[in-house]
């Protein structure tokens, strides 16, 4: 093998298994995605400092789909791999299959065997990647057979087009049946699940999972501040170039909760986050992140960022995550009152 000349420097970073029992990856306790963000509203030249910004935190996961942008995500991530121009052992890379990039012939998305194929191979070329570490089934699909699924991802594998796969919003119940389908057919199981966890959405990951934690799944959790309410941005209505402004359309039912009495009751709990915050040393972000990242059941916190500033400020939770001892986790949970 020819010498490599490694590019990549830890720093403080924390990393942990992919999936505890099942996958040894190591992924940075913190990643990052690129969900609304590169390819949508941010191109060029900024997407490489936001994942610069991020590799110089010690982060060496990244994460993109082939809905993301319709495709432009994984063509302006891989750009910007191709520029970084960083080891491939070094860093670990997902993409997701399932909406399509927006074409409208029944077989471009889905969860058939050519879809999983197919589609896998487009994300490739957009990503100038030749494999990806992880591929996710971005979500369940009811109208193909559970084997054909598990078979796909596996033919996925054996293609060496990724090395693990995963499923992203599945219920326990679809992921258990997935992981007695490989046993019986000695096909490969999903070994991470791809959900929502932050501390307004809970319950799913802390109960409905349980069982497959228990198997030995870990997770790359998404939208950990809550598409950034849980940063107090939106504390005093909707700030130009916010992604409730940036993405109107999409966030419209969002921006309107926020101000029902549900809403303002939450940013209340926000504002009340940030006091705790300012306690241990941090802002309400980073309390946010690190209240995330403490939960075992979390391989990574996947980071969304459409400035590299955004980038340094949360890598920072680092630092908060030995703070948040039992006392004021309890004060959070006082705060939050929404254990499940
Ligand atoms: N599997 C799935 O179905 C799924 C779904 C969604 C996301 N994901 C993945 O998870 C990743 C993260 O999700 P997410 O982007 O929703 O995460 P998030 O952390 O909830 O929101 C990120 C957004 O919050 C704002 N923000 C972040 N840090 C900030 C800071 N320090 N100060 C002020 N504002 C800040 C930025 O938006 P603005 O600057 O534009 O306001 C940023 O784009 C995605 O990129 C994607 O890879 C997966």
């Amino acid at each position: 093998m020819p010498y490599v000349e490694s590019k990549f420097d830890p720093k403080d970073m924390q990393f942990r298994p992919l999936g505890p029992k099942l996958a040894g990856l190591k992924v940075s306790l913190f990643s990052l995605g690129g969900w609304l963000t590169y390819g949508g509203t941010q191109k060029g030249n900024i997407v490489k400092e936001c994942m610069e910004a991020a590799w110089s935190h010690g982060i060496n996961f990244f994460d993109t789909a082939e809905v993301y942008a319709q495709g432009e995500c994984e063509v302006e991530m891989g750009n910007a791999f191709k520029e970084l121009n960083w080891p491939r052992d070094e860093y670990v890379l997902s993409t997701k299959v399932f909406f399509g990039t927006g074409r409208k012939e029944p077989n471009t998305r889905g969860l058939s065997k050519k879809h999983i194929v197919e589609g896998l191979k487009s994300s490739l070329a957009r990503l100038q990647h030749s494999y990806v570490d992880v591929v996710f089934a971005h979500r369940y699909d009811p109208e193909i057979p559970m084997k054909e699924i598990v078979e796909a991802f596996t033919q996925t594998i054996n293609m060496n087009l990724a090395y693990y796969w995963g499923t992203s919003e599945w219920s326990a119940e679809q992921i258990l049946e997935a992981h007695e389908i490989a046993e019986k057919y000695n096909l490969i199981a999903p070994v991470v699940e791809q959900p929502q966890y932050n501390a307004f959405h809970r319950e799913r990951f802390e109960k409905e999972y349980a069982p497959c934690w228990e198997k030995g799944m870990g997770s790359t959790i998404w939208s950990p501040l809550a598409s950034g309410i849980l940063t107090g941005k939106y504390d005093k209505g909707i700030p130009e170039g916010s992604r409730f402004a940036t993405n109107k359309d999409f966030f419209k039912d969002s921006a309107a909760k926020l101000q029902s009495e549900e809403g303002q009751a939450k940013l209340e709990k926000v504002r009340q986050m940030g006091k705790i915050a300012e306690k241990i040393g941090g802002n309400t972000t980073q309390l946010a992140l690190a209240w995330a990242a403490k939960n075992p059941n979390v391989s990574t916190v996947i980071l969304g960022a459409s400035k590299p500033e955004q980038v340094h400020d949360n890598c920072k939770a680092l630092e908060l995550l030995p703070k948040l001892t039992d006392d004021i986790m309890k004060e959070i949970e006082d705060i939050l009152k929404n254990k499940p």
